[in-house]
């Protein structure tokens, strides 16, 4: 039996990593959708620096939670604060994430972990954590931002890639189990968008990073928003991507690993410890 929202507690739309990038895009489409928000993110100047830009042009409530998602207790923290704040979620944007470029085997394991609690971990705790009582309400959702890179292996990113395969491969079954409930379960998996994430990974000298290719986070972010609003499980935004998805699913991915390799293989000599090429 589907019971009311919640008595007294507002509905809440929170975007883990929503203070900038595909992140914080995604923030304006739901403040123009009219969605009260929580930003998580771990530096709160730059949290408090969006929430002042989002609230000075939309009439919503934005609220930000310092908070490193990599850190196994993060789910406890931002329940906390929404009890706290009397605000219950609604909508669920799972967008926190970075990339690592390079040599598996030259990235120190620490750095691999954290990668791994992010990227999956925390997606999965967060998942579960607001899931049942979205299915409970039978209203709300989950849109997980996944990439293009999770639909094939990728050599020189691996464990990145790797990740978004379990993010897209999670959504396509969460959206199954919740078919029918009034929840949808999105995963928008763009290709490459152009934000400092590239620098960040230390991809600076790869074909892919090179050939300037890729779409702004405004455009990925309001296909994502639509998608996910009309109910679309896997959003590609872009059309040259759109194309490459179709392509994925015909061509096999063994006769496309030398075509990855070479795309993602950095053109200079990259030191993963130091963050830097020499
Ligand atoms: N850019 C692309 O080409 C592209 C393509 C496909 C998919 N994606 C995916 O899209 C998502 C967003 O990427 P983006 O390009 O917008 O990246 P970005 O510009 O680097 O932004 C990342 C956001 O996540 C936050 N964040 C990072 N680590 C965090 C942590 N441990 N705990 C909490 N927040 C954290 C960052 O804030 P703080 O640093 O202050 O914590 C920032 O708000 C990622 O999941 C990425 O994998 C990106």
């Amino acid at each position: 039996m589907i019971s009311s929202a919640p008595q007294q507690l507002a509905p809440i739309t929170i975007i883990t990593g929503g203070s900038e990038g595909i992140g914080k895009a995604l923030a304006l489409e739901f403040a123009q959708g009219g969605f009260d928000l929580l930003l998580v993110a771990r530096s709160q100047q730059r949290l408090e620096k969006t929430a002042h830009e989002i609230s000075a042009t939309h009439d919503i409530n934005v609220l930000t939670l310092k908070c490193d998602l990599a850190e196994e207790d993060s789910g406890g923290k931002i329940t906390s604060f929404l009890k706290h704040k009397n605000y219950y979620c609604q909508y669920l944007v799972n967008n926190a994430g970075f990339g690592l470029a390079g040599d598996f085997a030259k990235h120190d394991e620490a750095t691999i972990r954290n990668l791994v609690d992010l990227n999956v971990r925390a997606l999965t705790d967060l998942s579960r954590q607001f899931l049942p009582d979205m299915l409970e309400r039978g209203d709300g959702g989950i849109l997980n931002i996944a990439s293009m890179g999770g639909l094939l292996p990728g050599p020189y990113q691996a464990a990145y890639y790797a990740s978004k395969a379990y993010v897209i491969s999670l959504t396509k079954a969460l959206s199954w189990e919740s078919w029918g409930t009034g929840v949808q379960i999105s995963a928008l998996a763009p290709g490459p968008v152009k934000t400092k994430f590239h620098a960040r990974m230390g991809a600076r000298s790869e074909l892919y990073v090179k050939s300037g290719a890729g779409i702004s986070a405004a455009k990925a972010a309001r296909m994502g928003y639509s998608g996910f609003m009309c109910g679309k499980c896997l959003i590609i935004p872009g059309i040259l991507s759109q194309l490459g998805a179709v392509a994925l699913k015909i061509i096999p991915h063994d006769l496309l690993m030398p075509f990855m390799a070479w795309f993602l293989k950095a053109r200079i000599q990259h030191n993963p410890k130091s963050g830097d090429r020499f």
